[in-house]
């Protein structure tokens, strides 16, 4: 034992990488084991996505995963909120008659843990080289047992708030998420009275509230996209820029057709018309930030893709944002997550700190 922890815990896992960027854990079959081994394998640091996956689907994708890479990776998981008695006859009859329109069965609302408990076990079996939690910080025992067996802990927290909390429990990085980010806010609890469940922080001003709050080494999320975003939040104190929206668009993510059009519809549009296009992710009563259509047009502020804007009453979009998103902007000659992270998005960081040193004299 050394620091009180077993000494083969590897700290620094994600700080030291060659490359500071990481492929964001991406629920719903955006996150692949392809995805996260070409990342790892690149230098980068790769994620799955555990939420809404079975168990045992996870211990696929490992298996797969360790097929693929001896690099290092991360397992992401949903820490499940508390069990409440909420009154969901409202928002169970807009499903409902959206889903008619479509003629699909809408299900009932049903609370479940995500597996969790055996998800839990499951990182600590395998001896996941670093796991991370969202929606919650998870219990100190989780993180002592993580630690024994070697994982490096990231708590994903919105607020210097929740900052304190994911220390408290010990965790080793925070994960930084700003309102920019694509899918769902990483909120620990959801406060109804304000729209974005929680104070809406922009990127730069939460990592450094985050840091001034707490001592621990931050990811920076939300709205990263190039080389010069990547810059401005490792200029900002931060270990590793990750990537959620940028990395879709990929070969080797499993996003849907309809979500990579979307998205390079969306990117050649900005191209015209500077706003900020959102890649979808929602979970069903939690803040998220996507694109807004007809199914979601109607819900409740939380519930929107894109609450900032909802609250303009708009369509989905942040004028004034000039995130371009997709498309050939972000790997020309070069869509495969290895190209992307390999080249362009390091070299341009790289420039821009040169000109910012120059500027700075
Ligand atoms: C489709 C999609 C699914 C996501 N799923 C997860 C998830 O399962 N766990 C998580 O911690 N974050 C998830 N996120 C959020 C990302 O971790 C990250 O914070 C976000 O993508 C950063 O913003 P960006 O998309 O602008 O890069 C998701 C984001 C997207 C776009």
């Amino acid at each position: 034992m050394c620091c009180g922890r077993p000494c083969d815990y590897r700290r620094n896992m994600i700080a030291e990488r060659e490359i500071p960027l990481i492929a964001a854990p991406m629920a719903g079959g955006v996150s692949t084991p392809e995805l996260a081994a070409a990342v790892s394998g690149a230098g980068a640091f790769g994620f799955l996505a555990a939420g809404y996956l079975s168990a045992e689907a996870l211990a696929g994708q490992v298996e797969r995963l360790r097929a693929l890479t001896s690099e290092p990776f991360g397992v992401n998981l949903f820490v499940p909120g508390r069990h409440r008695d909420v009154d969901l006859a409202d928002y169970q009859e807009r499903v409902r008659s959206a889903s008619a329109r479509y003629g699909v069965d809408a299900g009932s609302p049903q609370w479940d843990d995500d597996q969790y408990p055996a998800k839990v076990d499951l990182v600590i079996t395998q001896r996941i080289p670093v796991v991370s939690f969202t929606f919650g910080p998870p219990d100190r025992s989780i993180v002592e047992l993580l630690h024994e067996v070697g994982s490096e802990v990231v708590v994903t927290v919105t607020t210097p708030a929740e900052a304190r909390l994911a220390a408290e429990v010990g965790a080793d990085l925070l994960c930084v998420q700003g309102m920019e980010a694509g899918g769902h806010r990483a909120i620990f609890e959801d406060d109804r009275e304000l729209p974005g469940g929680g104070p809406l922080y922009g990127l730069l001003a939460a990592i450094r509230l985050v840091q001034a709050e707490v001592d621990l080494p931050v990811i920076a999320a939300g709205g990263l996209v190039h080389g010069a975003d990547v810059a401005a939040v490792l200029a900002a104190g931060a270990v590793a820029a990750q990537l959620g929206t940028a990395f879709m668009v990929c070969d080797e993510a499993g996003t849907q057709p309809v979500h990579r059009a979307e998205i390079a519809a969306g990117s050649a549009r900005n191209r015209a018309d500077p706003g900020v296009q959102r890649a979808p992710g929602p979970r069903a009563g939690e803040p998220v930030s996507g694109r807004q259509h007809r199914c979601t047009r109607g819900l409740p502020a939380t519930e929107q893709p894109d609450q900032a804007d909802a609250r303009r009453g708009g369509q989905g979009r942040r004028p004034g944002a000039d995130v371009v998103v997709g498309g050939p902007d972000l790997c020309p000659g070069a869509s495969s997550a290895r190209g992307r992270t390999g080249a362009r998005l390091i070299d341009e960081a790289g420039a821009s700190l040169a000109r910012a040193t120059a500027r700075l004299g």
